[in-house]
């Protein structure tokens, strides 16, 4: 049977830094309520210059360095983001071509905060079919470019970053099981309520913007992860102690404690790293993972369980022997 192994992992975080302290200059909040609700202590940010390409990029170059592959051996390259560079061609085309891959299929995939877990789903089917043997699965984002700086309700939550992952095909266990969902009908809750094809006139300034029920985003959230620990449990007839990880999607600390709570975690077995990061959409999974294996935290072997949810809504989980 042929697996889809992680072979390597890479991230890329912005250099500057804007700590709730910064945020309190800016618009009335303050670090107390941010750290209360969230979790957040402080988010990393794009500098003109970067885009979510560029930050891809440098995440996928440190990914291909711990697998010890380079650009000939990728064979396809899917890229998480709800915040490309262009409307096209795609940031995964874009990042190929800087990395000097010829050929592969490369391309987007657009559900918000699941991102990466669709992206992960999506190259697990390639390289367990047979369509692929070194896959570049990243999730890159630049949500800064899209947060209304004046809205306190959205502004504080959001941060930038990249993860890649390289799958591998491998004899060895990998890659164990997939899930990934949506439902449409919660469009309106969290959104950016513009772009090419509706316009942009009906938005404050032409820009686009995040905007958002919290409070009903919350719920849903917590909702959704009650299904994802359901699902995941029936993958593993019920062994939630087979898993030694979660990595879920780093949204709010608050909704990642429930969603332990739901799975039956201990929160020593969970990696949480949205007080540095803020919620980082796409990227925040990879990001995470690759923080807890330079800790030492993760080592080969382990059995990780990852979680998203996101706008869409879309949802979705793996579980994965890295
Ligand atoms: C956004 C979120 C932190 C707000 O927390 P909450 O406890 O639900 O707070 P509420 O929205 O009920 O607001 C409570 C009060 O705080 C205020 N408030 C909102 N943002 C604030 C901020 N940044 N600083 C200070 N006060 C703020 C509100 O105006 C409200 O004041 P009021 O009672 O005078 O009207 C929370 O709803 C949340 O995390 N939602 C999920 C968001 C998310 O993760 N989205 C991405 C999913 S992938």
């Amino acid at each position: 049977m042929t697996y889809a192994r992680i072979a390597g992992i890479g991230s890329f975080l912005p250099e500057k830094v804007v700590t709730n302290k910064d945020l309190e200059k800016m618009m009335d909040t303050s670090d107390e309520w941010i750290r209360e609700r969230t979790g957040i202590k402080r988010r990393h940010v794009v500098s003109d210059s970067e885009t979510t390409a560029s930050i891809g990029l440098a995440a996928a170059e440190r990914a291909m360095a711990d697998a010890k592959v380079g650009p000939a051996d990728i064979d396809l390259i899917i890229v998480g983001t709800a915040t490309p560079d262009k409307v096209f061609p795609a940031t995964a085309c874009m990042i190929q071509r800087r990395l000097g891959v010829k050929g592969c299929p490369a391309f987007d995939v657009q559900a918000a905060c699941s991102g990466f877990i669709y992206a992960l789903d999506i190259a697990n089917r390639f390289i367990k079919t047979g369509g692929a043997t070194t896959a570049l699965v990243i999730g890159a984002e630049t949500l800064s470019r899209i947060t209304n700086w004046e809205d306190r309700g959205t502004a504080v939550l959001f941060g930038d970053g990249a993860g890649c992952v390289v799958l591998q095909a491998s004899d060895e266990a990998g890659i164990i099981s997939t899930h990934i969902h949506a439902d449409g009908e919660y469009e309106d809750l969290l959104h950016v309520p513009c772009g090419i094809s509706i316009g942009y006139d009906q938005t404050r300034s032409g820009r686009a913007f995040i905007e958002m029920n919290g409070n009903a985003v919350f719920k849903r959230a917590v909702e959704t992860f009650d299904k994802i620990a359901r699902e995941t449990m029936a993958d593993l007839e019920g062994e939630i102690g087979d898993i030694d990880w979660f990595v879920p999607h780093q949204a709010n600390m608050r909704i990642i404690t429930a969603a332990a709570r739901k799975l039956g975690m201990p929160m020593e077995r969970v990696i949480a790293t949205v007080d540095e990061h803020a919620n980082t959409s796409g990227a925040s999974i990879p990001l995470a993972l690759d923080q807890a294996v330079r800790d030492g935290r993760i080592k080969r072997g382990d059995t990780l369980m990852f979680a998203a949810f996101g706008a869409g809504f879309t949802w979705g989980s793996a579980v994965v022997k890295y």
